[in-house]
This record gives structure tokens, sequence and C-alpha cells, in this order.
């Protein structure tokens, strides 16, 4: 896709987890459609910096900011780094997130923990701290429409129950809710707030799912339109919910799946 480099020209956003996977796609198609860049990382730190040398050789702003989302502390210090290289934020993408897979009655509440302490208290703090200054600052017409946007990064399993992952699944429900709620109190602030989900999405996260060629087989059973999706794909969405184009979009869930979650196994079932 031909990204415009004027359609989020002078907006400041942050990544979170943005050092791989759908969160680099997302801090690169950013950056190509013209917003300066925070690219959050936990423990890559080369491959951060490497994104941040991309997008300033390609004429594009970006910094690399070191942060566990999941640490009030840090994800605090991160956006007082942000504010103070940028001036202000416009965008937070809340894409950090990780897996701990485990049989039910063997999980462990170290697991149990981890996850919802990224995947969900990491959203929460993200997109507290991004509120504050959106209110703080309110709404720069000649940048945006919205006073600020939210974009968390769900998953199909907000929907779709998953055996052998309930500390994530769990995790992801709870983003809906959070998500729906944070964007009815702040709605007439002017700041908009919204999720993609994310289906079977070629990433580190779930390797072993596609690459082999049975596996692959395996999971085109679960996906209608019968390929697995490229980290572009989510790009491409959140460049859109990021921008005035989605202007009156708030409290969404758009689900960037191929179909998974228009439930395969009755096509000929049931
Ligand atoms: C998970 C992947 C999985 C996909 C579809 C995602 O949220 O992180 O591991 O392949 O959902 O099940």
């Amino acid at each position: 896709m031909a990204y415009s480099p004027y359609l989020l020209k002078g907006q400041k956003a942050l990544v979170t987890g943005a050092s791989s996977g759908i969160g680099e796609a997302i801090a690169r198609s950013l950056a190509s459609s013209g917003a300066s860049v925070v690219v959050n990382y936990h423990s890559e730190a080369e491959a951060a910096h490497k994104i941040v040398n991309d997008i300033q050789a390609a004429n594009g702003e970006a910094i690399a900011i070191q942060a566990d989302v999941s640490k009030e502390e840090e994800v605090k210090a991160m956006f007082s780094k942000t504010l103070q290289h940028f001036g202000t934020i416009d965008i937070l993408v809340n894409n950090a997130g990780l897996q701990k897979d485990s049989p039910f009655v063997d999980m462990t509440l170290e697991q149990w923990n981890a996850v919802i302490g990224i995947n969900l208290t990491g959203q929460f703090l993200c997109a507290r701290e991004a509120a504050k200054e959106f209110l703080r600052r309110g709404v720069q017409p000649q940048i945006s429409s919205a006073a600020g946007k939210i974009i968390c990064i769900s998953s199909v399993h907000e929907v779709i129950p998953w055996s052998g992952h309930v500390n994530y699944a769990a995790s992801k429900g709870g983003i809906n809710m959070m998500m729906r709620s944070i964007a009815q109190e702040l709605a007439p602030h002017k700041i908009r707030v919204n999720s993609i989900a994310p289906g079977a999405i070629k990433t580190p996260i779930n390797q072993s799912a596609w690459d082999t060629p049975q596996a692959e087989a395996k999971l085109l059973q679960l996906i209608p339109a019968k390929r697995v999706g490229e980290v572009e794909d989510i790009g491409k969405v959140a460049v859109w919910l990021a921008s005035d184009d989605s202007d009156y979009v708030n409290g969404a869930t758009l689900f960037v799946d191929g179909g998974m979650t228009l439930y395969p196994g009755f096509t000929a079932n049931g």
C-alpha cells in the first residue's frame, strides 16, 4: 500500500512492544504516514534501534524507549521522555503482549500474572498516561480533529475461547470492556478509543502454527480467507484508525482476521 506521508503529519505516536511483529509493522506504517514515532521495547534494544534508524533513513522521526509496560514507574518514565522529546502525544498504540500457554490446571499464578500484567494492566497504565496528556492539551485542529487516539491491540480471542490459553483469552476479553468503558468516558473530550482484533498473523508469537506446510494447512482450516495474515494487514488498519478518516469511529473493535471469527467450523456442520 502507498502510504500518504501527509495523513498523520505533525502527529506524535507511541507504539508499545514495537521491536518486532505487529508492533513493528504499526510503528513503520505510522511513520510512513508522517507521524513521529516512539518505538517502545522491553528487551530487544538492537531490533528497536534498527527500526528507528530505518525510519530516520526514510526522513521520518523516531526514538526508541525501553520500558516494561506492566510497571507503573517505567510507564510514567516512558511518557515523560516522550513528552520531553516530542512535546506531546496524539496517538497511543497499546500493542505489547505475550502468551504464556499452559493446560488450565497446570497454569501457575506466575503465568497468569505475567500475561494479565503486560496484556491488560500494561494497556491500562499506558492509556491512562496518554489520556492525561490528551486532556491537558485538548484538540489542535490543525493536527487532528481528535484530542487523541488510543488503539488497543486485542485478538480474536477476545471473543473466541481458547483452551490452553486461559490467561491470554482472559486478558483480551478484559481489553474489550476496558477499551469500551474508556471510550464511553472520554468521547465527550474528543478522545477516540478503539481496538484491532487480529486473527492469525505471521509473527514470532505463533510461529509453530504456520512454519511448516502441515501446521499451516491445519491453521487455514480456521481461516475462511485461506491465507495467514501478514503484519502489514494490521499496520494499514492502525493508520486508518489513527487518522481523521475514522473520526466517527469510537469504541469499536475491528476484527482483522480473514474471517476467523465467522466460525468456519460451521460451514458444513450444525
Ligand atoms: C495469538 C496467536 C494466534 C491467533 C489466532 C492471536 O491472538 O497471539 O498465537 O495464532 O490469535 O488464534
